[in-house]
Order: C-alpha cells, then sequence, then structure tokens
C-alpha cells in the first residue's frame, strides 16, 4: 500500500465561500477536529488576509500537535514574513505559496511575461525556505497551463527549495483523463520530482473533482488537498470523506493507505455544516442524510436478504450514530459527563455544567435525546466564548393566525447591557421576527437566505435555521438551534448580527443576561 497526504483546506479555500465566516474559536474546533479526522496538514488561513485570519493561524499552529499546519502566502516577501510570524510556533512550520501560471491568469491578472513568473517563484521559495523547512509551491490554475513552462518552473522552484508542489484545477475545468495526464507529464519530464511531495486540488465547478483527483492519484499525486463536505469557492473543493472512503471501499484498485480515521468522518462533517452555516444536500455522498436510506420496495427486500446488494458503505464505517438513543430526561449529571467524554469533548467543569443545564431543559421537551441533539448542544459550550460581546435575545413573541396580521415581540440585551424590546407586523411570522428584530439592532438588515431544517429525525427534533444577510453591507451568516424554529430564527438572525460586529472589530461591551 503506497501512504498519500491528506491536505484540508476547510479553513482557507473552504471558509472563502460566499456567506461562511467562521470566528478563531471556531475555527480552532474545526482544527482539533480536523486533527482526530487525521488530516496530515491543516491549512489554516491567509495570515496576510486580516488581523482575525492571522490570530486564528497563529492560534491553530499553537493548538495542533499531530497534524502539520500551513497558511497561505502569495509570492511576496510581506506575505511569507506573516505567515512565519503566525506559524513560527508550529511543530513543523509550513508555508504555502501560490503564483499563477496559465496564460490568462499571467496576462490579464497578473499582468507578467512568463519570464517574469519564473522570477518571482524562484526569489518567493527563496525567501520562505530562510524560515521554513517545509515550503509548498502551487502553481494556480495549473490545468490550463501550458505543461512546458510547468516542467521548467516546477524544475526551478525544486531547486530553490520546495518541499511540495501542487498543481491545482483552478477553475474546475479539467476533465479526469486531463488532469491525470498533466501529474503523468511532470512526473516523467521534471528533474528531481521524485524527491518532492506531488500534489493535487481540484474544484468541482463541472462536477469532477472527486474523479479528477482520483485520476491525479493514479497518475503519481502523492498528496491531496480538499474540505470537509466539499465546501469553497463556487461549486466547492473535492470533499475529502469522498476520496477517503473511495479509497477505503476500492482499496483493492487504487492500494492507496491516507491515515483518515473513517470512523471521524460523521462528526467532522457535522461540525463543519453546523459552524459554517453551510447545510449538507441530502443525496452528498458518503454524509448526505439520505446516503443510507432505501426507499424502493425492491432495495429494501433486498437489504433484509442480504445487505450487500445495494450497501457498499455502513453507516458505522463513518461513525455515525446519529440517531442512536444516548440519555433521557432521568439520566443525571454523571452519565452526561460520561457521554460528552466518550464523544470526545474537552470541556471545562464550568461549561460542562452549563451544557447539562441546556441538557435537562431539552429534555423536559424532547423525549428522546440522541447524539444529534448532544452533539449540537455540546459543541455550543465548547465555543461560547463568553468574551465575545453579543446581542442577546431575551425572548420572542410571536401572533399568528390566518386571519390576522402576522406579530412578533422580541427583547434582546444590547451590548452594553440594556434590555430593549419593539414588535413588528409582517406578511408572516418569519417576518414580524426579522420586521422586529431589525427594530432592536443598530444598523441595516437585508436578508439574502434563510432555512429550517431539522437536527435528526422525529416530529420533537430540534430546529436549525440558518441566516444569511447583509449588515451594514456586508454579507454574513447566522445559526442557532432551539426546539422551535421561529426562536431558533430569532437566534439565527441576532447570531448574524453579532458575527458582523465582531468582525467589524466594533468596540462593544459585554452584553448582560
Ligand atoms: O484553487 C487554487 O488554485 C487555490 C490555490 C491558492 C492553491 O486554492
Ligand atoms: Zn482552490
Amino acid at each position: 500500500m503506497r501512504k498519500i497526504d491528506i491536505f484540508d483546506t476547510t479553513l482557507r479555500d473552504g471558509e472563502q465561500s460566499a456567506g461562511i465566516n467562521l470566528n478563531t474559536a471556531e475555527k480552532i474546533e474545526i482544527a482539533r477536529q480536523l486533527e482526530r479526522f487525521g488530516a496530515t496538514i491543516i491549512e489554516s488561513g491567509f495570515p496576510a488576509a486580516s488581523p482575525g485570519d492571522f490570530d486564528a493561524v497563529q492560534r491553530i499552529a499553537g493548538t495542533v500537535k499531530n497534524s502539520i499546519v500551513t497558511g497561505l502566502a502569495r509570492s511576496v516577501e510581506s506575505d511569507i514574513s506573516r505567515a512565519w510570524e503566525a506559524l513560527k510556533g508550529g511543530e513543523q512550520p509550513h508555508v504555502h505559496i501560490f503564483i499563477a501560471t496559465s496564460p490568462i491568469h499571467m496576462e490579464h491578472k497578473l499582468m507578467k511575461t512568463p519570464e517574469q513568473v519564473m522570477e518571482t517563484a524562484i526569489a518567493s521559495v527563496k525567501y520562505a525556505k530562510k524560515f521554513f523547512p517545509l515550503v509548498q509551491w502551487s502553481a494556480e490554475d495549473a490545468s490550463r497551463s501550458d505543461p512546458e513552462f510547468l516542467v521548467r518552473i516546477i524544475r526551478k522552484v525544486i531547486e530553490a527549495g520546495a518541499t511540495t508542489i501542487n498543481l491545482p484545477d483552478t477553475v474546475g475545468y479539467a476533465t479526469p483523463a486531463e488532469y491525470g495526464a498533466m501529474f503523468k507529464y511532470v512526473t516523467d519530464n521534471v528533474i528531481g520530482i521524485e524527491n518532492v511531495k506531488l500534489s493535487a486540488h481540484c474544484h468541482n465547478d463541472l462536477g469532477m473533482a472527486t474523479a479528477n483527483t482520483l485520476a491525479a492519484i493514479e497518475n503519481g499525486a502523492t498528496q491531496v488537498e480538499g474540505t470537509i463536505n466539499g465546501i469553497g469557492e463556487r461549486a466547492g473543493n473535492v470533499a475529502l470523506e469522498e476520496i477517503a472512503v473511495a479509497l477505503h471501499i476500492r482499496k483493492q484498485i487504487y492500494e492507496i493507505e491516507t491515515g483518515i480515521q473513517l470512523k471521524e468522518i460523521k462528526r467532522t462533517s457535522q461540525l463543519v455544516s453546523q459552524l459554517t452555516g453551510s447545510l449538507i444536500q441530502p443525496n452528498k455522498a458518503v454524509v448526505g442524510k439520505n446516503a443510507f436510506a432505501h426507499e424502493s420496495g425492491i432495495h429494501q427486500d433486498g437489504m433484509l436478504k442480504n445487505p450487500l446488494t445495494y450497501e457498499i458503505i455502513t453507516p458505522e464505517l463513518i461513525g455515525d450514530a446519529s440517531t442512536q438513543l444516548v440519555l433521557g430526561k432521568h439520566s443525571g449529571r454523571h452519565a452526561f459527563k460520561d457521554r460528552a467524554i466518550k464523544m470526545g469533548f474537552e470541556l471545562s467543569d464550568e461549561k460542562l455544567n452549563q451544557a447539562f443545564v441546556e441538557f435537562k431543559k431539552l429534555a423536559d421537551s424532547k423525549k428522546e435525546i440522541v447524539e444529534d441533539d448532544l452533539f449540537v448542544l455540546l459543541t455550543d459550550q465548547q465555543i461560547n466564548d463568553k468574551e465575545v460581546p453579543v446581542y442577546e435575545l431575551e425572548s420572542v413573541q410571536v401572533h399568528y393566525g390566518t386571519a390576522n396580521i402576522p406579530t412578533a415581540t422580541a427583547s434582546a440585551y444590547k451590548p452594553d447591557g440594556e434590555l430593549i424590546r419593539d414588535s413588528a407586523t409582517g406578511a408572516g411570522s418569519v417576518e414580524a421576527i426579522f420586521n422586529s428584530l431589525e427594530r432592536l439592532v443598530a444598523g441595516k438588515v437585508h436578508i439574502l437566505d434563510y432555512r429550517v431544517t431539522s437536527i435528526g429525525k422525529g416530529r420533537d427534533a430540534l430546529g436549525e435555521a440558518v441566516i444569511n444577510m447583509t449588515y451594514n453591507g456586508e454579507t454574513v451568516t447566522g445559526r442557532d438551534v432551539a426546539q422551535d424554529v421561529l426562536e431558533a430564527t430569532a437566534k439565527a438572525y441576532l447570531n448574524a448580527v453579532n458575527r458582523q460586529l465582531v468582525k467589524a472589530g466594533q468596540k462593544i461591551s459585554v452584553a448582560a443576561g
């Protein structure tokens, strides 16, 4: 079995998706889960992009011990120096530098000749090598680049000290045959390629990211890059869980080891979906809600006779215990703590006590607490950073009847601790809530998207609301969970506002309540 490295870019390319905005506590939580998942390398952000990105990269580099932590840098000294400041505390400092190599990018975006791009690439790698033992160099838009130019520039950057060469299909344009052929060409023609790692990075614009990544592996790639749930720019990046499971299920064909802990897939996917507010399509391969559902009579009959008739992947393989009954109304603190530890949570006594209070509230209204419910509840406690000042919902009340004008009254603690209340009408309950909250928060809100979904199954399942909005002109996504979808909606609205306030670095004092 050949071993390939898994490079996760959920926190960099994934976070670049429209409407995704993670705070530092959430990024750290995802990074810790990616470490458990078994990612060889975690790309934790783009340190030069903003002080927030820098802080998150620095804190992740100081936290993660079993995966290499990297950060992105353009081919300029200031980006690389900033990356070094953020990453130098990591176990094995690694930087990811990129420059475009396709004619269209070089001429129209960079406005440089191929020779100038070559000089910049060599200089940036040499500069990075003064600090970093591990330097990954990416030829952005490699799949639309001239293969001979690629061979020349790759050879030069290897001579300059690059330890990994990455060949992205930046716009998701390549077919599997083309992408595989590029890897073969580079492997056959670049002197010294056997001394570095060769990496694939695929986008999914034509729905071919998984096939392209597998084609690269068949043609010499020793590292693959992607994100959890396939989140990323436009149609996203390749979904790492698909690659890991495909290589496992078809190991006779590929003969590849990844080091990925398949049992951590479900949890990693769930965490990323929960914290990014990016819902997973039900029919998504491996992690979609319906990925293991057999609906038709013929299939169900076959499954009863022998599961191998229709099931190639089992929920157990990816650690899916989502509907497993775990605790009930009478479960005590000890059983709760025990379960939290079994699920891999490491909460302080204070957070555990708070989570237990929330659990008891939930158990009063929900008969059966399944693993999915606990996961949401414990994750919320884990990332709940009381230092972050926020608007906090005190209550929401909706008056709705088919013959009445829907009216909502909401009250919330302002950032300075004052309790404010206002009412508004709307065409429906949700609009009435939005309108009443808009009166409470200082600023202009424009709703772009709004979705509610259930966590787990059953009529008393928790409701999750995700709201994508512009607040004071900036796009932001908020999410929250409650037993009632209208309460979840109000909380998700304020969550989006709070995120934008924190992001904008506004000085607001700690909320009361
Ligand atoms: O898709 C791409 O080309 C990238 C590079 C920055 C590696 O994400
Ligand atoms: Zn990319």
